[in-house]
């Protein structure tokens, strides 16, 4: 079975086997808050068994689902953020032909676009404009079902799709996936009698990815969801031990000998411009989940080697409070050589004839020995390609990793409150029912 591998031998400068080591209670221990709920926030831990019970039947709705849009959609729009958003987008983004945005829709195959993940107007003033000769449905996800951007995009393209296509037609195009009982958006698609997907109360946002919030714009994108989930159900299966062998303990363990020895931020690398979005995604993972109490690595990422052009001074030479964590992709998917030419004006004829990943490979093992040498630790973590079964195995990694992680600083990882503040202040500053206190007082400060 092939499987993402993760190599910490060149860790061993900045911190010691020993230092790793000396953390393995603490990192058992997280794995054991993980597995058996013993930890803060275990009401949260429905992600952990979720690969393994994942059934046919929920598998064949989504796909259901989303066959039913690609038949009837030239474009389908996610609407969601965070957590409800950035699974999906990094999986299309990994999976897809990096020039699809410019190439006409195929029969059948519909464009996943974005929504409701800012409250920029040129947005979705653009947005609007683009979809109104489309013939498009709309995903829309929330698990609170009362997040104010999603719901802004909700309310304009709900408005627009019954102007275009009829309220019953528009009713056939939304699937709304939401809590259960709670929110407005469950009541709404219950009104409206909208096709419905429920996130389960034990599975937070940023651990969604491999639910329906995830499933549903991954199928409708022409994806397999099915290897997606077998991929995370092998390496469910991989992080159960409280040793080496489990890359999600290793992982964890490393990165908090890393911290504790004074590295304070991780930047996660790329060396293919697919896996931008991923970085996104894990940012919001280890971010969300890590950063509480004045504690937690401050997760950065970036795309190499385009940002050795732009961060690449500051992380070799600039303050030695970072780690990096690169995710290598071994295969690609299409060949493309070095041509060779008889002038050789540009001088580039020593690489004629070499694939273009040996020159991306040299980059990486270049920039890996630099930073190595300038003080920067590497953990590397080979992805044998870029296909649903390892992306798979790559997202439960994270997460597992995730999960032991926080509980060995000591977080809950699974709640956000400083998310909530900035919500406060923003409905006090628009005079939403129910906020008049704060808006008194916020306006005071002004
Ligand atoms: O991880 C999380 O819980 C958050 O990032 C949420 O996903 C995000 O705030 C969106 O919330 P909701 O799905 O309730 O609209």
């Amino acid at each position: 079975m092939k499987t993402i591998n993760v190599d910490i031998n060149n860790v061993l400068q900045g911190v010691s086997r020993a230092e790793i080591d000396n953390l393995a209670p603490k990192a058992a221990e997280g794995l054991d808050k993980v597995l058996n709920g013993t930890g803060e926030g275990n009401d949260f831990l429905g992600w952990v068994n979720l690969p393994s019970e994942t059934t046919e039947a929920l598998l064949d709705e989504i796909v259901e689902c989303a066959d039913a849009l690609r038949a009837s959609c030239d474009t389908v729009v996610a609407i969601g953020i965070g957590g409800s958003y950035l699974g999906a987008k990094a999986v299309i983004e990994a999976l897809s032909d990096s020039f699809a945005p410019y190439r006409p829709a195929a029969e059948g195959n519909p464009k996943v676009i974005f929504a409701g993940q800012n409250i920029g107007e040129d947005y979705l003033y653009e947005l609007q404009d683009y979809l109104s000769d489309k013939r498009f449905g709309i995903i829309v996800i929330s698990k609170s079902g009362t997040t104010t951007e999603p719901a802004i995009a909700f309310r304009l393209l709900k408005e627009q799709l019954e102007r275009q296509m009829g309220v019953d037609e528009a009713r056939k195009r939304i699937v709304a996936i939401t809590d259960a009982r709670r929110g407005a958006l469950r009541t709404l698609a219950t009104e409206e009698g909208y096709k419905t997907f429920v996130i389960a109360d034990n599975v937070g946002g940023r651990f969604s990815v491999l639910t329906p919030v995830g499933l549903l714009p991954i199928a409708v994108a022409g994806f397999d969801i099915r290897a997606l989930i077998d991929g995370a159900v092998e390496m469910e299966k991989l992080t159960s031990t409280a040793d080496d062998s489990n890359p999600a303990y290793l992982y964890a363990a490393t990165r908090n000998a890393l911290y504790a020895a004074g590295k304070k931020i991780e930047i996660l690398v790329n060396y293919n411009p697919k896996l931008h979005y991923f970085g996104e995604w894990w940012k919001q993972l280890y971010g969300e989940s890590e950063g509480k109490d004045h504690k937690g690595i401050f997760p950065a990422a970036v795309d190499f080697s385009t940002d050795l052009h732009s961060m690449g001074q500051w992380i070799q030479d600039g303050e030695r409070t970072i780690f990096e964590t690169v995710i290598s992709v071994m295969e690609q998917q299409h060949e493309k050589l070095i041509p060779s030419d008889e002038a050789n004006l540009d001088g580039l004829n020593y690489i004629a004839g070499k694939h273009v990943d040996e020159v991306n490979k040299m980059a990486e093992l270049g920039t890996r020995i630099a930073h190595v040498d300038g003080g920067v630790p590497n953990i590397l973590i080979t992805l044998p390609a870029l296909r649903e079964k390892y992306l798979g195995q790559l997202i439960y990694f994270f997460e597992k990793a995730c999960g032991i992680s926080g509980y060995m600083i000591d977080v809950n990882p699974f709640n956000q409150p400083g998310v909530e503040d900035y919500k406060r202040n923003m409905f006090a500053l628009l005079a939403k029912p129910g906020y008049e206190k704060e808006t008194e007082a916020i306006r005071a400060r002004l």
